[in-house]
């Protein structure tokens, strides 16, 4: 049964994207109904607009009708998908029938609500593939050529449907298939750091999606667009609220209002989940206590549980911030964070719901390496957590960098499951104004060898569950979304919701290959204007480290974690300000985590450590990061560290010029509303990579003493005119 709110919210999509979208551009342009929509960016990469004709015309004999039979949420959305996006993509309607009547069926299902399917006997492969996996085959019925597309579920049959339309908006052959398809891992969630006031903790792209003071009343059609959107690249969960939360989540008011949201996600397969505030039981149920061992508190989250899921039965489980950056927690009460978890683990596991334990803690410990922290306070308790508590771990041991190493703990908990946290909205990338696409950053981080069982033992490996054995596996990214008309702020940011989706579906692909997928089906089928999108894509994430932190540099942000900040600013902790992550000085610059140091290193896994360890086999990449190196060390390139830091971070100023002429010249390629819209964000992005500079570089040379090299281009202004600068780069008003 689809409840009737998300039957009208069907209803309002559909009216708005097909029928009255086309019209009101017809009717602005003054042109034909037939004109094209305005390229705002809305649409994502779910654009069905008519494909090149030669493709057509090679497509049209295998898509002639769609048959899904059935009437589940999942199964009205699959019709209304494939009808929608056939008819668009082959510029003729493609009905919906009940059965098959001539060549060039697709006939989307599961043995259970298909009797063609049921007929296929394909049951084993279907089960083989669990759930979430499909089958896509070119068969005939009867004497009819027709395309299958099969699951054991209707979700996977959903995923199976975006698959073959993705074949089709990027223009790969249809009519000899043979697809099998399963997701790598079994939680494939966003983490929404949502405010229930409507703001978002580090968001860049506008308001929240969830507005709740409207809701359970009213539900933004948009949350249909949204749960699409995460179905095509198989995102399975949605955490609503912020990791810093407010009790007030748990409300029997607010409680209703996440029903809405979950009514609403549901038919594209996306539970929901939330974040409990740990003091909850004295914030609402006026307990003296929320000591994680207390009776009355696992009775107090027991009742709550049997709450949320008397209200949400697939209701997904909880994701907990605990005893860090001030939240309460098990600490507090001297417990430990496998007795924080395993009382919500207790509470969630009677309904099946999975506890996501985060890993980013850290004492203000002052004299200690931070970033060596979670690893001690957490690799401890491996095999102490209950059986359905995943640990939620941050990519790299610090905090969302342009460039970390990999996260000690991926390859040292054997017997947990570790869920990796990457992060989508660019909290440290240049946040909306910046294209950093962060493929590579992923790829680089699911390829390092952790070395944990010997030579191979990739972080992909480790997360997915094949190096130990783990059958709970997930990965969460923290979302670039919010109310923004293109829902990402920057046009190119999309392609990072687009990557995370389909990494976390198969953490195998290729960067390129994703970049490609995406620029194919989000701007343009011209090759050459695609492969300029790619290329630029790929390169950007290199740049961004090159005028931030190059050579291993990290966290010499300002407050709003978006322009440089290296000369620190007053905070309460001495691990909160820049100074503490670069050391610079006159003996050198980096942070040193070898035995000379802090060690840190040594929680890697030999030869891991070993490698990071030398000076002279660390990668340059990392050398800041393990090394405090001086100013006159000569380099593999064979120039000292000081010119080889000046040229990285000329190098990703020149990238952004070029970029900008790159992207000039794309100009009457694609449309002209998302090119000047990605022009002036890349404008934007210039003027801060020489802001970055030259504020780095002017800072650092007080340390060095050193002049800058021949092909760096000088500093226009002083270190003084640049610490007057706002968060932003922008002169701060002059006094009167
Ligand atoms: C970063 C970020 C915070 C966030 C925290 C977390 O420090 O700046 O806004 O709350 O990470 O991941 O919990």
């Amino acid at each position: 049964m689809i409840p009737k709110n998300t039957k009208e919210i069907f209803r309002r999509f559909h009216f708005v994207s097909r029928i009255m979208f086309p019209a009101v551009v017809a009717l602005i342009a003054g042109v034909s109904v037939s004109a094209g929509p305005v390229e705002d960016g809305y649409r994502l990469w779910l654009r069905y607009d008519p494909l090149p004709a030669e493709k057509v015309a090679a497509y049209r004999s295998h898509v002639t009708a769609v048959v899904v039979t059935g009437n589940s949420g999942t199964r009205a959305a699959i019709r209304r998908e494939l009808v929608g996006a056939c008819s668009g993509l082959l510029g003729r309607p493609v009905p919906a029938t009940n059965e098959v009547n001539g060549a060039g069926a697709l006939i989307v299902g599961t043995p259970k609500s298909s009797t063609i399917i049921a007929g296929l006997k394909l049951d084993q492969q279907l089960d083989a593939l669990g759930p979430e996996g499909f089958l896509i085959r070119s068969v005939k019925i009867g004497s009819h050529p027709a395309t299958v597309i099969a699951s054991a579920s209707d979700l996977g049959a959903l995923y199976g449907t975006f698959h073959f339309l993705r074949l089709m908006q990027t223009l790969q052959p249809i009519d000899a298939l043979n697809v099998s398809e399963k997701p790598r891992f079994g939680l494939r969630v966003l983490d929404h750091w949502d405010n229930l006031d409507g703001s978002i903790e580090r968001g860049y792209a506008g308001r929240s999606l969830w507005n709740w003071s409207e809701l359970p009343e009213k539900v933004d059609a948009r949350l249909v667009d949204y749960a699409r959107a995460n179905a095509s690249i198989g995102i399975n969960g949605a955490v609503l609220n912020n990791v810093n939360s407010s009790a007030k989540s748990l409300t029997p008011d607010y409680l209703k209002k996440t029903v809405a949201i979950a009514d609403a996600l549901r038919p594209y397969g996306m539970r929901v989940y939330l974040v409990p505030r740990f003091s909850s039981p004295m914030e609402l149920g006026g307990l003296k206590t929320a000591d994680p061992l207390d009776p009355e508190v696992a009775a107090w989250w027991q009742a709550k549980a049997d709450e949320i899921y008397q209200l949400i039965p697939d209701f997904g489980g909880f994701l907990v911030k605990a005893s860090s950056e001030g939240q309460p927690g098990p600490l507090t009460y001297k417990r430990t964070h496998a007795d924080g978890a395993n009382m919500f683990a207790a509470a969630l596991a009677p309904h099946g719901g999975v506890v996501m334990w985060r890993a980013f803690v850290y004492d203000a410990k002052p004299g200690s390496d931070r970033a060596g922290q979670a690893y001690d306070a957490l690799q401890p308790f491996d095999g102490k957590f209950a059986t359905n508590v995943l640990l939620q771990v941050k990519n790299g041991p610090l905090d969302f960098q342009p460039r970390e190493p990999f996260h000690p703990l991926f390859g040292s908990m054997p017997q947990t499951p570790v869920m990796p946290e990457l992060q989508i909205t660019q909290e440290y990338l240049g946040q909306a104004n910046h294209v950093a696409f962060l493929a590579t950053m992923w790829r680089e981080f699911f390829d390092s060898d952790t070395f944990a069982k010997g030579p191979g033992s990739t972080v992909a490996k480790v997360v997915d569950g094949s190096l130990f054995g783990q059958k709970l596996t997930g990965i969460a990214g923290v979302a670039n979304t919010g109310s923004d008309r293109n829902w990402t702020g920057h046009p190119l940011a999309q392609a990072n919701w687009f990557a995370f989706g389909r990494l976390a579906w198969n953490p195998g692909l290729s960067a390129k290959a994703i970049a490609d997928e995406w620029g194919d089906m989000t701007f343009t089928h011209d090759r050459a204007t695609a492969a300029e999108i790619t290329r630029i894509l790929l390169e950007s994430r290199e740049a961004v480290v090159d005028y931030m932190t190059p050579l291993g540099l990290a966290h010499i942000m300002n407050d709003p974690h978006y322009g440089p900040e290296p000369w620190g600013h007053p905070v309460p902790r001495e691990d909160w300000n820049p100074v503490y992550h670069h050391r610079a000085a006159a003996d050198g610059l980096g942070f040193e985590r070898t035995a000379k140091g802090f060690n840190t290193v040594s929680q890697y896994h030999p030869p891991v450590r070993d490698r990071f360890a030398d000076l002279a086999t660390c990668p340059d990449e990392f050398l800041l990061w393990f090394h405090h190196v001086p100013w006159d060390y000569q380099m593999r390139s064979g120039r000292t560290l000081w010119d080889e830091l000046c040229l990285r971070y000329q190098r990703g100023v020149d990238w952004t010029v070029k970029t900008r002429k790159d992207w000039a010249a794309l100009a009457g390629k694609i449309d002209p509303e998302r090119h000047a819209a990605v022009a002036e964000k890349l404008a934007i992005q210039e003027r801060d990579a020489k802001w970055w500079r030259d504020a780095c570089l002017l800072y650092f040379q007080t340390f060095s003493k050193c002049p800058f090299p021949d092909g760096m281009e000088k500093p226009r202004r002083t270190l003084d005119e640049i610490k007057a600068l706002d968060g932003y780069g922008n002169a701060v008003k002059q006094k009167q």
